[in-house]
């Protein structure tokens, strides 16, 4: 069966889109792994990533421009195996979709990975310059290598 996993910020247009780019280029090649990405606003639905992520991806050679803004609904909670937010406020709004205990235990924020029970937050870009843009990047970079890592051990 295929491990899924999912990315969820606010918007869906700057943090998810990029740590679902991330990821799926880390796991290049492995069939069992569904990446997807949702946010829990619906300002941008339908919509393409921010250009500010769209170009950061684009200078270590990933594309995301094919990815368009979708909602979180409660059936991803049912579907999906992980669901990693970006922030507190993620956290709280993702849960409030879960109708069952096992499906709150799927979500967790990204950065637990390299800070176990440090809580803490992938900052929100969208008001920022670029360097925030930048900054993110590098922080999904070394969670998603942490995820594929733990993917290709089975251990998600
Ligand atoms: P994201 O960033 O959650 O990383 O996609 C944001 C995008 C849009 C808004 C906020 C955050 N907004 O308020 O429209």
């Amino acid at each position: 069966m295929k491990t899924k996993i999912l990315m969820v910020c606010l918007g869906n247009i700057c943090r998810s889109p990029l740590a679902e780019g991330i990821l799926k280029s880390k796991l290049n090649g492995n069939n069992d792994v569904l990446v997807d990405s949702a946010g829990t606003g619906n300002y941008h639905v339908g919509e393409a990533p921010d250009p500010r992520s769209i170009a950061i991806a684009k200078r270590y050679n990933l594309d995301i421009t094919n990815q368009r803004g979708r909602l979180l609904t409660a059936q991803d909670l049912k579907e999906f195996d992980h669901i990693f937010v970006m922030d507190q406020f993620n956290y709280e709004d993702a849960i409030e979709l879960a109708e069952s205990e096992p499906e709150k235990e799927k979500v967790k924020l990204i950065l637990e990975e390299i800070f176990p029970g440090e809580n803490v937050d992938v900052p929100d870009p969208y008001h920022r310059g670029d360097q925030g843009f930048e900054n993110v990047y590098k922080m999904l970079d070394e969670a998603c290598d942490i995820i594929s890592d733990k993917i290709e051990k089975g251990i998600y």
